[in-house]
């Protein structure tokens, strides 16, 4: 007995012997760890309890030919998915389990995001076909109109070209998410550079841009067009949810010890003086395509990207994302990059 519990220790996967009186007579530490360690000396039938997986052992205790059954448990409060393999040994029955659960969450998270990603292009699609129907019948001989469809088509085009950009960042960000960037740059230099652009938006939505920057550099290790990025998702979007006729504030700073950082860096921090946002929103900002009122979001041609694209690029950098925010007082977001 001794030496089947060093066999079974032995391997990379959780395992147990079912012994001729069907009942657990070795499991293995992984085994215990995934089901508890309660279960030895059960009977097979209390041990696993699906009707599946009871039937699946008797089968290969009266044949002996192996089989595969998926199995669900739930030790720890955490479901768990496992391909469960019965095999027949001497008179016993070994079963081994291979956890799932991972493929399972990637399976399912990319469905999710294909539906997602059908669901936004359909609906510039759908309005653009509108227009176009529109312009060929009732708006045939209507300069006007014609005029007025034009240019909302031109916004939906500008929707669809905002989301396929923004898949493409994604995927060229996931394509080398494990190449740490390596230049020395100064954060300064990254927000002067996203400011062209971020003037014009504000200057649109009348709201005041502040800027303050240090006297001196501001140096960190990091991928200068990644952050100008970050810079501007983030300012993007506390100008487009900022109200209108606030302010919004940029800020730079040293910071010379911090602990999440294990050291020197510098802190952005982006502040509005907007409608905040729910506190049960925030931790799931940052997931593609979450928006708090998706409406309101599209209405400002929003697509729920530009939080998942800015995460990519802090965690790439090793750094951290911070959102502090309440209903109706305004959002903070800062993001500290170790140098
Ligand atoms: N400063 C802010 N104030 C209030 N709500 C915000 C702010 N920043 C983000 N949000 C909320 O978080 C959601 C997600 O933001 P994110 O930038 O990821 O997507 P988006 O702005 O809707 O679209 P995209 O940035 O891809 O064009 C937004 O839809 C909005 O509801
Ligand atoms: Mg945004």
């Amino acid at each position: 007995m001794e030496k089947s519990i060093a066999f079974l220790n032995g391997l990379p996967i959780a395992a147990a012997v079912i012994s001729t009186d069907q009942r657990l007579a070795v499991a293995n530490a992984l085994f215990s760890k995934a089901m508890g360690a309660d279960l030895l000396g059960r009977h097979f039938i209390t041990a696993f309890r699906q009707p599946d997986v009871i039937e699946a052992i008797e089968q290969v205790f009266a044949d002996g030919a192996p089989l595969m059954v998926p199995f669900q448990a739930g030790a720890h409060g955490i479901a768990t998915s496992y391909d469960m393999h019965i095999t027949a040994v001497d008179q016993m029955v070994m079963v081994s389990l291979i956890d799932r659960t991972d493929a399972e969450n990637t399976g399912r998270l990319r469905t999710d995001f294909i539906a997602n990603v059908s669901h936004e292009l359909r609906t510039p699609l759908t309005a653009l076909a509108g227009f176009i129907e529109t312009l060929r019948g009732a708006a045939r001989n209507d300069p006007a109109a014609q005029d007025r469809f034009l240019g909302l088509m031109d916004a939906e085009a500008g929707r669809m070209t905002q989301l396929v950009n923004e898949l493409m960042t994604l995927s060229k960000l996931e394509g080398n998410g494990y190449q740490q960037p390596r230049a020395v740059i100064d954060l300064r230099d990254v927000v002067q550079a996203a400011r062209n652009t971020l003037d014009l938006i504000a200057v649109k939505s009348d709201i005041a841009l502040d800027c303050t920057l240090p006297g001196s550099a501001v140096q960190i290790i990091g991928d200068e067009g990644e952050l100008r990025q970050v810079v501007i998702n983030l300012v993007e979007n506390a100008l487009k949810y900022g109200c209108d006729g606030g302010r919004v504030m940029i800020a730079v700073d040293p910071v010379t010890h911090h602990t999440p950082i294990r050291g020197q860096g510098a802190k952005l921090t982006i502040a509005d003086q907007g409608h905040g946002i729910a506190p049960h929103h925030i931790a799931r900002l940052t997931e593609r395509f979450y928006r708090v009122d998706a409406h309101r979001s599209r209405a400002v041609g929003g697509v729920g990207l530009g939080l998942a694209i800015v995460k990519h690029i802090v965690n790439r950098h090793r750094g951290r994302l911070k959102i502090t925010s309440q209903s109706g007082q305004g959002t903070t977001i800062t993001v500290i990059l170790p140098a």
